[in-house]
């Protein structure tokens, strides 16, 4: 409508006046996605958020996502201002897993190797000896698991238990979860697929157990949507946030993509997976973040020495990615 088509434009000319560019994630509305396409930015999973963050010229990086994906843009980059459109984007894995209980945790077992999820605080981050995002996570858990470290996981149980099942790592898990992929239900997914028993399953390893075990592909944001493309089926059951059937569905227009029921009685829950967090980057906060000198609400700020104990194992990740 005109009112939303005012807002993009101004948030274009502001994009330039500022030197900034908007990073979103698949998870954000299709809205902000397609903006951030538009305007040079970019559409990520939590890795790839990283890099380009990182990589970017401009000056100012405005984080279309949750408030873990902005404090590792500036842990990645503090000479740039990042911006945020409300710096209470928070996760639930994060706000499951406080800093001081975590680092008791590991105190309690000092020969661990410490691999946390990026869906952390800084703080945690600052405690591990890696950060892993579910893209690269397995990779790292194989690599660290054949010099035969033992691990501490933390803080997403089902992806941390689906890792130990693929990987046979010995890990010590944190019981965090995510209550987007948590709601996934199994009997009505059973009862989905006998309906459309053509269509391919593809599942975040967020999901519980009983669910990724249903799965024709397991993967991070990006290799789903890769998924989505290479599998030859025509219809597909996606058990992630429904903000990634934007790039899905631009991909391959021809293809059906369909929500995993997260309701008891089949497909009929429309609207749960859905992040309550990754929806509060509306157009119009985007636009408040870049047009406005009272930053308190957006401007991502890490303390000094936590940024530098957390950019260690972040870049390790990285360096491990390249
Ligand atoms: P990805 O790294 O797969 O984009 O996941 C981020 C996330 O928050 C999933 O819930
Ligand atoms: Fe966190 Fe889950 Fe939201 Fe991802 S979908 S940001 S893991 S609460």
């Amino acid at each position: 409508d005109a009112e939303k088509a005012d807002y993009r434009e101004r948030i274009k000319t502001l994009l330039k006046q500022k030197d900034a560019v908007l990073v979103a994630h698949y998870y954000t509305d299709p809205e902000i996605q397609a903006l951030a396409e538009e305007t040079g930015g970019c559409v990520a999973d939590s890795l790839e958020m990283a890099r380009f963050g990182n990589e970017h010229p401009a000056k100012t990086l405005i984080v279309a996502g949750v408030r873990f994906m902005g404090e590792t843009a500036k842990i990645l980059t503090p000479e740039k201002r990042v911006l945020m459109p409300t710096l209470e984007a928070t996760c639930s894995l994060d706000l499951g897993c406080p800093a001081d209980t975590f680092g008791e945790f590991c105190d309690k077992h000092p020969d661990h190797t410490v691999v946390v999820y990026a869906n952390t605080s800084a703080a945690v981050k600052a405690r591990a000896d890696w950060v892993v995002t579910s893209s690269i996570a397995l990779e790292i858990v194989e690599h660290l698991d054949s010099e035969d470290k033992k691990i501490i996981w933390g803080p997403d149980r089902h992806l941390g238990g689906f890792i130990a099942k693929q990987t046979g790592a010995e890990m010590l898990m944190w019981q965090g979860h995510c209550v987007v992929h948590d709601e996934f239900k199994y009997r009505a997914l059973v009862d989905m697929k006998k309906q459309y028993p053509d269509a391919a399953v593809l599942v975040h390893p967020e999901s519980p157990d009983f669910i990724v075990e249903m799965a024709d592909a397991v993967g991070s944001t990006s290799q789903l949507i890769k998924a989505s493309q290479e599998l030859p089926n025509e219809r597909f059951i996606v058990a992630t946030d429904r903000g990634i059937f934007y790039k899905m569905q631009q991909l391959s227009p021809e293809k059906t993509f369909m929500e995993a029921p997260t309701g008891g009685d089949g497909a009929t829950c429309r609207s749960c997976a859905h992040c309550p967090w990754m929806a509060m980057n509306g157009l119009q906060a985007i636009e408040r973040c870049l047009n406005t000198d009272d930053l308190e609400q957006h401007e991502v700020f890490v303390d000094e020495a936590l940024a530098e104990k957390a950019m260690i194992p972040l870049n390790r990740m990285l360096d491990f990615a390249a």
